[in-house]
Order: structure tokens, then sequence, then C-alpha cells
């Protein structure tokens, strides 16, 4: 398809963005079939804005605390997605609440990847580290990814897909967040793509 006729993502990110370098591969192998338009990072120093850059793909530094109310931020936000003409919004690794108005304005064309299976492990304060230190203090044998809509409320949104990988002997969160996150990377863009080809309904 040509570029120009490909659905348009964004997506939005806090920090290292290495899923949003998986889609980005997944759009240049053909796995993911959109043009991702524009990646929002609610922080300037995230990395994943080099990633962005270095894709020639246009950035913005949203953050809501910048604008008068809630409101305000959201008619901001809409508007430069508007400009941009973005059809859908892909979470990964954003850490902030989006307003309900955008929540409201994409719903059913926003998704989001946890690093574990919800529902358990999810919500608010639920991220990163966070995640794994409470499923390895709970002596859970596997976690994995889920993938999932988005509403007004953290991690409650339909779920899409999971896939499960093993919590190993002597794992620390950080050797069961590298095993998840490689799961993050395979998973993504496939959900991303089947969304986008109406395979939800
Ligand atoms: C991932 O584990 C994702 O599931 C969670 O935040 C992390 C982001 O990592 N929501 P990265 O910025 O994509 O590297």
């Amino acid at each position: 398809m040509p570029a120009e006729k490909r659905s348009t993502v964004a997506v939005f990110i806090s920090g290292s963005g290495s899923n949003l370098q998986a889609l980005i591969d997944a759009t240049r192998a053909g796995i993911l079939d959109a043009r991702i338009a524009l990646v929002v990072s609610s922080r300037s120093d995230a990395y994943g804005l080099e990633r962005a850059k270095k894709a020639d793909i246009p950035t913005l530094v949203f953050k809501q605390k910048d604008y008068g109310s809630v409101d305000a931020a959201a008619t901001a936000l809409l508007a430069r997605l508007r400009d941009h003409e973005i059809e859908y919004i892909a979470l990964a690794g954003y850490l902030k609440l989006l307003p309900s108005a955008v929540t409201k304005e994409y719903a059913g064309r926003i998704i989001n990847v946890h690093p574990a299976l919800l529902p358990r492990y999810g919500g608010k304060g639920m991220y990163g580290r966070h995640v794994h230190e409470a499923v390895l203090a709970s002596g859970e044998r596997e976690s994995g990814v889920t993938i999932h809509l988005v509403d007004e409320v953290y991690d409650n949104g339909r779920i899409l897909e999971q896939s499960r990988v093993p919590v190993e002997e002597g794992d620390t969160p950080e050797t069961l967040a590298q095993r998840v996150l490689r799961q993050e990377h395979k998973l993504y863009p496939r959900v991303l793509n089947k969304l986008i080809k109406g395979e939800y309904v």
C-alpha cells in the first residue's frame, strides 16, 4: 500500500522507547502496515525521542501541567493529533493518564502494552520495576504481556492479547523485565496491526 494510504499512528512514550523501536522496525519489516506519524513524550529527556528523530518521525513533548486545566491540555493535544491526521494511538511506556476527552475521541483506537498478566499487577503505581517486584514477591510462576484497549482508568480497557513468560529461579526484577520486554517487542506490532485491520470486533 502506498505510504500516504497507510493508517497513521501516534506512539506515546515517557522513557527508553524500546517498544517504539519495535514498532518502527515492524513498519519497515512489513509486520505493521501503518505509518508512525508522531511520537509524543511526557518527558523532554526521554531516550525514545532520539529514536524518533533517527527515524525522521516528528516529535512532540506534551506536559499536561503546562496547560491551565485538563480540558485545555486535552484540547491542545487533540489539535496536534488532528494536525498530524492521527487515526490510532499506541501507548508504549507512557506514564501519564490521558485526559478522558482524548480516550473518548480515540475509543477503540488506542492501545497500551503492560508488562504483566492483567487484571493482576495493574492500576495506578503499577509500572516499570514495581510490576516485576510485585510479581516476584507474590511467588508467581509466570508473568507476561498484556495488550489492551485504553479508557480513562489505568490498565482497565478490554484485553486484546496476552502472552506468557515463565518466572525463573533466581529472577530479579531486572531479569524478569528483560524476558517480558522481549515478548512485548514481538507481540505489540502484531496486535496493533490486527487492530488496524479491524480484527478485534
Ligand atoms: C514496557 O515494559 C511497557 O510494558 C511498560 O513500560 C515499559 C516501556 O519500555 N508500559 P520502553 O520505553 O518501551 O523501552
